[in-house]
């Protein structure tokens, strides 16, 4: 089996200096791990309301487009590697 997707090799360095200066300002902690991976459910603004870790399923979310305006806002949508990647690291459980 493979090893789970970490989040400080694999995901975090599919953020830019642009997208976690603009959503640092918003408390979106995209470059912070313990913010990416808080268990704690919930809706954020009016997005999805989840069970769990609200914060990284509500990236994902706007990552997509089911959550509007879909992210990276004014930049290029992420591809469907990238997105896979992402959700399992989800699917994992969120690993470092
Ligand atoms: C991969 C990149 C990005 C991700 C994962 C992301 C994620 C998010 C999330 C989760 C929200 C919802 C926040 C809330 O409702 O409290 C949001 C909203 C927002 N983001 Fe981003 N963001 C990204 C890139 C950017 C960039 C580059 C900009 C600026 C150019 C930006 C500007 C905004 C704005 C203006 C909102 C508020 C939109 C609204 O609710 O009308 N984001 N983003």
């Amino acid at each position: 089996m493979a090893d789970p997707v970490s989040y400080a090799s694999q995901i975090k360095p599919l953020f830019n200096p642009q997208d976690i200066g603009c959503m640092s300002g918003m408390g979106v902690k995209l470059d912070d791990y313990t913010w990416m991976s808080d268990p704690t459910g919930g809706a954020m603004g009016s997005c999805t309301d989840f069970p769990d870790h609200m914060n990284g399923r509500s990236v994902y979310a706007k990552l997509t487009g089911e959550c509007q305006p879909k992210m990276p806002l004014g930049g290029a949508p992420w591809d469907q590697a990238s997105l896979d990647l992402y959700n399992q690291w989800m699917q994992d459980g969120f690993q470092p």
